[in-house]
């Protein structure tokens, strides 16, 4: 499914002159934007800034840590609005302190994501600015900045602070804006963790190594502690890296937190794989994302090992896994989740 808002920003990160930032996150994967000299980009997601680097933009990987640049010194800040609202906050909070007075703000979006109240939260930020509406639901908005001091900062609930964010019986989860689900403990991943000796004792021996795949903020991973193993945890998202390293540093877990796509770039092979897939990739339903995650566990995963998934009970994953595993078996569902296991042929 393609992006509608998009498009609409391309002629401004392509007609930008001087000093320009496009912040840019989800997965913009298709874009093929000639790069230009006058723009650096910042995002949050790793495959995304591979991508960018591999067409020639200055790119930047961090949990939008603008830090980098200085205030008042942009001509122009391009940003599709991000998912998560205290994300678009902080991104738009961060535009202002950057841009110059008569600098702007392109900010395009739909119109079920909020576009029309950020553009008028961001416009008593700025000072000034218009919006055109492109059809029905996806609106452009152009703000230039006017005022000098503001105090019109939209609440983006301090976007960089790791912080006690929900806890169960065995852990109090460190977490902050911008993880998936970061105030809470996800129903399939509780659900996976109930269950998990179900799948272990699918298993001839007990697993000496262990993969999180796409960790978050590493609930899966810390609920593995008592397996007393190597645990390693990869993701693409940097906040969730910054909040999975902050999680492992609390608690007594032998492990290590690695930033990949789907796990490139990790050549150990693993006995336990434990994942809840991403299902949205940015604002399209991805099956592509999905596929590649199965994959990198068919991939990571050792001879006699087990993988663990846990997904919607609409996504066709064992028909996927078909392609790249001998065996891949429901072993459980409650109506809203199952739990899938994929082996190797032994
Ligand atoms: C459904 S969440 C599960 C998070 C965590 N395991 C939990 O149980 O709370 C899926 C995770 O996959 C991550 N993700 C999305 N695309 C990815 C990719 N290409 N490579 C690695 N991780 C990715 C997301 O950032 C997110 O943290």
């Amino acid at each position: 499914m393609s992006d509608s808002a998009f498009p609409l920003l391309a002629p401004y990160i392509k007609s930008a002159k001087a000093k320009s930032l496009w912040l840019t996150d989800e997965n913009l994967l298709d874009t093929n934007l000639q790069p230009n000299e006058s723009v650096i980009c910042i995002t949050n997601r790793l495959d995304l800034h591979a991508h960018l680097q591999k067409q020639g933009w200055k790119a930047f990987f961090s949990d939008y840590d603008l830090s980098i640049i200085e205030d008042n010194s942009l001509e122009r800040v391009v940003y599709r609005v991000s998912k998560e609202k205290l994300v678009t906050h902080h991104l738009i909070n961060e535009a202002y302190r950057c841009l110059r007075v008569g600098g702007e703000l392109i900010i395009a979006g739909d119109k079920n994501e909020g576009i029309k109240t950020y553009f008028s939260k961001a416009k008593k930020l700025l000072g000034m600015g218009e919006t055109s509406k492109v059809d029905r639901d996806t609106w452009l908005a152009q703000l230039t900045k006017i005022n000098e001091s503001s105090e019109q900062r939209l609440d983006d609930k301090d976007y960089h602070q790791l912080r006690a964010s929900c806890a169960d019986e065995n852990f109090e989860y460190q977490s902050k804006p911008g993880v998936f689900g970061w105030d809470k403990v996800d129903k399939g991943s509780a659900y996976l963790i109930e269950n998990l000796d179900s799948f272990l004792m699918t298993l001839p021996e007990p697993p000496k190594s262990a993969l999180d795949l796409g960790c978050g903020y590493g609930y899966l991973s810390l609920n593995l502690t008592h397996l007393d193993i190597p645990v390693t945890a990869t993701d693409n998202n940097a906040a969730a890296i910054r909040a999975c390293e902050r999680n492992f540093d609390r608690y007594p877990i032998d492990g290590k937190v690695i930033p990949a796509s789907c796990a490139q770039g990790i050549s150990e092979k693993f006995d336990l794989i434990v994942c809840n897939p991403p299902f949205h990739a940015g604002f399209s339903i991805d099956g592509d994302l999905t596929d590649r995650f199965v994959k990198a566990a068919h991939d990571r995963l050792h001879k006699r090992g087990i993988a663990c998934f846990v997904t919607n009970m609409h996504i066709p994953i064992e028909r996927k896994a078909k392609k790249y595993f001998h065996q891949a078996e429901c072993i459980m569902s409650n109506g809203n989740f199952k739990l899938v296991r994929l082996s190797h042929k032994t």
